[in-house]
């Protein structure tokens, strides 16, 4: 079934993330017939285009980072024909005629009233004055179809995006809003909930009295990919851990939901946020590390320090990893540590969870195999590897009861071919012309994230860092890291490539 007839204007038209992610994965809902039979794109920017030249600028990404390379011809040509450009100042008030007008031309056109969706992709300083300009439009006050769609980052820190909420609560209506996080649109991700609450056989284990401990990695090969004005403002824990990192946690640690229903899941997972442990200042050094990368060779290649990275200050403090050991209070975690990290030109690029189970109680085997006898594990790789695996040990075939770790494997590739998969723009995109706000975070579940990472945030803030820079490329972050776990007889599981 297609969505009702939609037009969503993006603000931010002629970025980044329209180039690289939005307009490939509405092209992908295309030509899967997810859209809309009437629907329209309207790219919103200040720079000169007109309908032929935006159009094409899309078509190169669109063939640059679209999943279906090479089945443009033919599509394309009708496709095209739903975008149009309006160059229009996003301050100035009057400009926003343009798209009342767009859409009563629309309506005539189809002879139904359309879903309005406003895809704000913009600076997050820019967000308040066009959130204001649009609410001010006839069109907002339309609760069941206008929608409103804002990109993160949500904020800066918990007062700003409190603000930010505010604001758009004195607008829209919470169901009109609809915050992206787009690690909750992958496939992936979604999948921990059918793990979970579609099969008897892990829910049981999944808790204090079995599991050891939990990690969270999220590691990139990248650097700032010319982003330094926005991350330099940013840093790891705000780009990745308040967000992305924290809403992984939540689908690993949040209690069984009674339906599919959207506040049902969300009320879930914030109250996992709510069960963060929040640190007290002198907690954090204990519990948080931070790194910056220095100069150094990637794959006999140079490479420049963050520092002296275009539009980065030579003596930023700005971390580009992060790693942080939580805990979550409630009667289920209580006492598991759960261990994250995330950082940027790291030695490989790769999202996994890992539950590190309990060893067993008791080893009745021979003293010499004890060697290789390992606690079990449970990996969950979200990206680029897809596959859950789990490890456990067997018996070596020989005469003598010799063990070793072994592991069982599903593997998404393989058991559905490599081109399944919808990218996280094409779920959530539908979901908003669809009206189905479940993958989307609610005002108090971004507040709750940023209460969890303010201690940190403000205590790093607070003590410029010593050591910086403290990792090389390619390398798996700062020796402090690794000094975080192994105070707690752990170390990182670094899968292999
Ligand atoms: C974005 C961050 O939200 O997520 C980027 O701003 C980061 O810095 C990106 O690179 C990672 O997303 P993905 O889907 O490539 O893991």
């Amino acid at each position: 079934k297609r969505p009702p007839a939609s037009i969503i204007f993006i603000f931010g038209g002629s970025g980044d993330l329209n180039y690289r992610k939005l307009s490939p994965a509405l092209y992908n809902l295309f030509l899967d017939n997810y859209m809309p039979e009437n629907f329209a794109i309207a790219g919103i920017g200040r720079s000169p285009y007109d309908n032929g030249a935006y159009r094409e600028r899309l078509l190169d990404g669109i063939q640059k980072f679209s999943r279906r390379k090479g089945e443009q011809n033919g599509h394309w040509a009708d496709f095209s024909q739903h975008i149009t450009y309006l160059q229009m100042d996003a301050e100035d008030r009057a400009a926003y005629s343009a798209i009342t007008d767009f859409v009563k031309a629309k309506e005539e056109e189809w002879g139904v009233h359309p879903n309005v969706i406003f895809y704000l992709s913009v600076a997050p300083q820019l967000m308040p004055a066009i959130a204001q300009k649009l609410g001010s439009l006839n069109l907002c006050s339309d609760k069941h179809s206008t929608r409103i769609v804002v990109e993160k980052p949500f904020g800066h820190d918990l007062q700003s995006a409190h603000e930010l909420n505010e604001l758009l609560l004195s607008m829209f209506s919470e169901e009109q809003i609809y915050r992206i996080d787009h690690y909750l649109g992958k496939e992936t991700v979604q999948n921990l909930i059918a793990l979970r609450f579609a099969n008897a056989l892990f829910e049981p284990l999944w808790n204090r009295n079995y599991i050891d401990h939990i990690q969270i990695t999220a590691s990139e090969t990248v650097g700032l990919e010319g982003r330094g004005g926005y991350y330099e403002n940013s840093g790891a824990l705000r780009d990745m851990v308040q967000n992305h990192i924290l809403q992984v946690m939540c689908m690993i640690a949040m209690e069984a939901p009674v339906s599919f229903d959207a506040n049902e899941i969300r009320n879930k997972k914030v109250d996992v946020l709510n069960a963060i442990r929040k640190f007290t200042k002198d907690k954090i050094h204990e519990n948080a590390v931070r790194g910056q990368y220095s100069a150094g060779w990637r794959q006999g290649k140079q490479m420049p320090g963050y520092r002296e990275e275009k539009g980065v200050d030579p003596e930023s403090a700005t971390e580009t990893y992060a790693a942080v050991k939580f805990y979550v209070d409630n009667w289920r975690w209580q006492g598991v540590p759960f261990y994250v990290r995330t950082g940027k030109n790291m030695h490989q690029k790769a999202t996994n969870i890992t539950l590190q189970f309990r060893q067993a109680p008791h080893y009745a085997f021979p003293a010499e195999s004890a060697e290789t006898w390992r606690p079990n594990r449970l990996t969950i790789s979200i990206q680029p590897e897809m596959d859950i695996r789990i490890r456990f040990q067997a018996k070596r075939p020989g005469q003598s009861m010799e063990l070793d770790p072994v592991e069982m494997v599903f593997n998404f590739d393989r058991q559905y071919g490599d081109d399944h998969a919808p990218e996280a723009y094409e779920t959530l995109l539908l979901d908003v012309m669809e009206g189905d706000a479940t993958l989307f975070m609610r005002a108090d579940q971004v507040e709750a994230a940023w209460k969890v990472v303010m201690p940190i945030l403000e205590t790093w803030e607070s003590r410029t860092p010593v050591d910086f820079p403290n990792y090389a490329p390619d390398s798996w972050g700062p020796e402090d890291a690794d000094a975080l776990i192994a105070r707690d007889g752990h170390a990182w599981i670094n899968l292999p490539k």
